[in-house]
């Protein structure tokens, strides 16, 4: 029990809890939330926004679904709550649990116990719902991963009660549909996030900060503070810091820890409050002695970019980050030769990522090191971020990640990292520290606002002759990765296109908001809005069919891309385009005929493509694995994955099991643990499945080459487990090896171990932006189906087909997953998301998708394998979003005949446009 709920006992509550008679010592008012977490340590249930709007606090009272953070104690007295804990029986799941476990119903597993009890709430009173009644019970909870979709199937399938699947047989890993090795923890409520597992003794850490998006500001006498708050143990500010600065770029440490003298963001960390919780949570912001003195904030591109604009930071002219260029031929003269030439400017806006888990962790000093148990998406980089910030060696560092309940590039970036650890190693004691949702919006990085002009020339036939690309981002007060997003923006602003002339750059400015960094697909999404519209328009002006003039243009296995890379292999987008040929004709033909009766209601259908580099842009990022076999027979594949419910803690086993040569389930595996694992870089760039992936199937083929010269076999031979037996079987002899017997060559007990790295073949671009930037590419198309209500400018989306070349699926009900999760975030994007400082701080004022706001989606996998990748894969997890927002922008284009430039297409944009349309 932490310091806060031993705080003023007022009165005891009785309840039944699971099934047992329990007694509540904290205050009525208290939260049922906090109570179940930190009095009755039932942290299954989660807490993602403490004001009623995520669902991922739901429980049941008297068999009801609520929210538990809107419960006060005092109204469960004499009633009954059961939480997810409490859904299995004697250790066994429920139904409904393996439902969730067959169809992947959790990827990052933090909305998946208010999931389950609104199922279950559901189920008791409906046991075979159909699907409007799903999206009626399951409306209150929101999920960021998986789009919805898989969670429908699962309560669906709940009636039939199947069997789970076994664990997939020798060598058919790689490929399976293997169940989520951390599944079930994620079931149960047993997975521990950032929030779950912080020390009782730990001090906790709330940060003050600016209210004004740019102020100068002086810290007054803090001694009235203490006196006012026994409990406050420090203030940290940023003369305590050892290197005040941070960022994701070596050369550029750009945002302090905490401000000194001077904010750049509203949200930005002006001081650390330390001490005993209660007193923390006590203190008001006012209290603290501040003075501002606020400043004109430099918030767009046209006041950050205007001639006489004040620097944001001083040593960046204009204001200007970073820019990338690519330069092949000369588009500028081909343009007058074209038949046809389309042109168009495009914006977006701020998006949040919305993680359900808000950033959360604790951090301990050991004597001469620091260790982080934090959710994060790159310990690797977050050891070595921390050592500079803390002027310590990065071998002083241990980042222990923590389950991570979602992330999207949001959580690359450190967040409470610094603040713990710097408190932890001053004060010698643990100290946590957990956001409040609007703190996380307010603070952490968001999708670049984009500004993309954009010029597309073909000739009579359609075939691309010419593109311009001028991307301009708004990429916030510090770095962050907007060095990043200008740098690929360039590369994929052609689209996934064979162009023999094209010019593109993209500019990330400096202006007084929060930074804006990795959010799936780092610029690419914006980019595609642009470049699929104009496809659309060319195709108008040319009266050609819109999958048949990207079909045209499809890069293939021979052509050139905008940087001059030849590609050699595993080209699919054709074959997405020709698989989704017949969906198109017999659509385009459905709402044809819905259209010739309808009047305010219009439906159409759209069409977006895109392709995607895996790995980092032009820059060498490897990954390195271990996997060890120990005395007792068992082995460990130790991941240095950051799994954020994509689902890497089971597909590198999958690939590592296959190459050793032994069942999936006779092995174990340590996530992230930087003492315990190599470095398999980041989460990031949908490269964990080409590049760590890589990297775990040569792990195994070492340990598999260790294992067969122990019995001097050959490489043909079969391993197999018997207990702590290594049996080898070759032609014509078996040797049985007793692992037992043999001496631990590490502290981890293994006693043989094998090794692997890859780093993907890339070269820098030069100066005209030519060179090789990805060894491989990911491509796809969608189509998608909406109904537009011209009245209302409403858009709903009734269906998405999704067609993609992930050269090999590595796990294809997990791949499904991620393409459902990616269109449900790329609709957002299209459709709702916009996140405004100040405003949107919040999940009821910002809007991200809902169990009825995402169609039935048809996935269609082409896998036209990669040579360099395991088993042929690529990657996924950014691919999936990109096409989604172009598909339904096309389709609202085909319903209404408005061209959309500015996304999100909120219902007053279109009403407007569709009123321009009509004067
Ligand atoms: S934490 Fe209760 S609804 Fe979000
Ligand atoms: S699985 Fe639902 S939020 Fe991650």
């Amino acid at each position: 029990m932490n310091d806060r709920s031993e705080a003023v006992i007022t009165s005891t509550i009785a309840f039944t809890l699971n099934g047992e008679s329990v007694v509540s010592h904290s205050p009525p008012i208290a939260r049922l939330a906090d109570v179940l977490r930190d009095e009755f340590r039932l942290t299954g249930t989660k807490i993602g926004c403490n004001a009623g709007d995520c669902g991922a606090c739901t429980v049941l009272l008297d068999g009801h679904q609520v929210c538990s953070c809107c419960i006060a104690l005092g109204q469960t007295a004499s009633r009954t709550v059961v939480t997810v804990e409490g859904l299995g029986r004697a250790g066994a799941l429920s139904a409904l649990q393996r439902a969730f476990h067959r169809h992947m119903g959790a990827q990052c597993g933090i909305c998946t116990p208010g999931m389950l009890m609104a199922a279950a709430d559901l189920l008791a009173r409906c046991p075979r719902p159909v699907e409007m009644e799903i999206q009626d019970a399951l409306a209150g909870v929101l999920c960021r991963c998986t789009g919805y979709r898989k969670i429908v199937e699962a309560v669906r399938d709940v009636a039939n009660d199947l069997a789970l699947p076994q664990s997939p047989a020798l060598g058919t890993a790689l490929g399976a549909r293997a169940l989520k090795v951390d599944g079930v923890a994620k079931l149960t409520g047993a997975e521990q996030f950032g929030a779950d597992a912080i020390p009782a003794d730990a001090l906790w850490l709330s940060v003050v900060r600016s209210p004004h998006a740019h102020a100068a500001f002086t810290l007054g006498d803090l001694a009235a503070l203490h006196a006012a708050h026994p409990g406050l143990v420090r203030v940290l500010t940023a003369r305590d810091v050892p290197s005040n600065g941070f960022g994701i770029y070596p050369a550029i440490k750009d945002q302090p820890v905490l401000a000194d003298g001077v904010v750049h963001f509203r949200g930005e960390a002006v001081v650390a409050l330390v001490g005993q919780r209660a007193a923390i949570e006590a203190i008001r912001d006012d209290e603290v002695p501040i003075c501002y003195e606020p400043r004109t904030p430099l918030s767009t591109l046209e006041q950050a970019l205007a001639a006489d604009a004040p620097r944001v930071l001083p040593d960046r002219p204009g204001n200007v980050l970073i820019e990338g260029r690519v330069r092949k031929g000369d588009p500028a003269p081909v343009f007058v030769q074209c038949a046809a030439v389309a042109v168009g400017r495009f914006e977006t806006a701020f998006v949040e990522h919305a993680y359900i888990e808000p950033e959360a962790g604790w951090a301990v000093r050991n004597n001469k090191r620091l260790q982080l148990h934090v959710t994060t998406q790159t310990p690797y980089m977050d050891r070595d971020e921390m050592a500079v910030v803390m002027k310590l060696e990065p071998t002083q560092i241990r980042i222990v990640p923590t389950a991570c309940g979602g992330g999207f590039g949001g959580k690359l970036d450190m967040s409470v990292q610094p603040l713990i650890g710097l408190a932890a190693w001053l004060l010698d004691r643990p100290v946590a520290c957990v956001y409040t949702r609007p703190e996380s919006m307010m603070a952490t990085t968001k999708r670049h606002p984009a500004r993309i002009d954009v010029r597309f020339g073909a000739d009579a036939n359609g075939r691309l002759q010419a593109v311009e690309s001028f991307a301009t981002f708004n990429t916030g007060a510090y770095a962050s990765w907007g060095p990043t997003v200008a740098n690929r923006v360039p590369v994929h602003a052609s689209g996934p296109y064979a162009v023999p002339h094209v010019h593109s750059w993209g500019k990330a400015i400096l202006t007084h908001n929060m930074p804006a960094g990795a959010f799936r697909g780092f610029g690419v999404p914006q980019a595609a809005i642009a470049h699929e519209a104009m496809l659309d328009e060319l195709a108008q002006m040319l009266e050609l069919d819109r999958l048949e003039i990207r079909r045209r243009n499809a890069i293939n296995v021979g052509d050139a891309t905008a940087t001059g890379q030849v590609l050699h292999a595993s080209c699919g987008l054709t074959a997405c385009l020709d698989a989704m040929a017949p969906h198109w004709n017999r659509l385009l033909n459905e709402v044809a005929a819905f259209n010739a009766t309808a009047t305010i209601l219009r439906r159409g259908v759209g069409i977006g493509c895109m392709w995607y580099g895996i790995g980092n842009t032009a820059m060498s990022n490897p990954s390195e694995m271990r996997v060890g076999i120990s005395r007792t027979g068992r082995l460990t594949l130790y991941n240095g994955c950051a799994d954020i419910g994509q689902g890497t803690n089971t597909t590198m086993l999958q690939v590592c099991a296959d190459a050793v040569g032994l069942p999936m389930a006779a092995f174990d595996y340590v996530t992230g643990d930087t003492d315990r694992t190599l470095d398999a870089g980041k989460s990031s760039a949908s490269r964990q499945a080409f590049v760590s992936g890589n990297a775990s199937a040569r792990a195994g083929h070492d340990l598999r080459r260790h294992l067969l010269a122990l019995a001097g076999a050959g490489d043909a031979a079969m391993l197999s487990l018997d207990g702590a037996t290594l049996v080898v079987a070759d032609v014509g002899r078996t040797t049985r090896i007793d692992l037992s017997q043999l001496e631990p060559i590490n502290v981890e007990g293994d006693v043989h171990s094998g090794y692997g790295r890859f780093d993907p073949p890339t070269t820098p671009l030069d100066a005209q932006g030519q060179g090789v930037p990805y060894a491989t590419y990911a491509f796809a198309a969608q189509i998608a189906v909406v109904e537009v209500d011209v009245e209302l400018g409403t858009t709903k989306v009734l269906q998405v087909i999704a067609a993609h070349d992930v050269g090999r699926a590595l796990n294809p009900q997990q791949v499904e997953g991620q393409i459902h999760g990616g269109i449900a975030q790329g609709l957002g994007m299209a459709l709702m998301e916009e996140y405004i400082p100040g405003q949107t701080d919040n999940l009821h004022d910002y809007l991200i998708p809902t169990i009825g706001d995402v169609p039935p989606i048809e996935v269609i996998l082409i896998e036209d394998r990669e040579p360099l990748g395991p088993g042929g894969a690529k990657g996924v997890g950014e691919p999936a979003l990109i096409p989604t927002p172009p598909a339904i922008l096309s389709a609202i284009r085909h319903a209404t005949g408005v061209r959309i430039e500015q996304v999100p297409v909120t219902p007053p944009r279109l009403r407007a446009l569709l009123r321009a349309c009509s004067a």
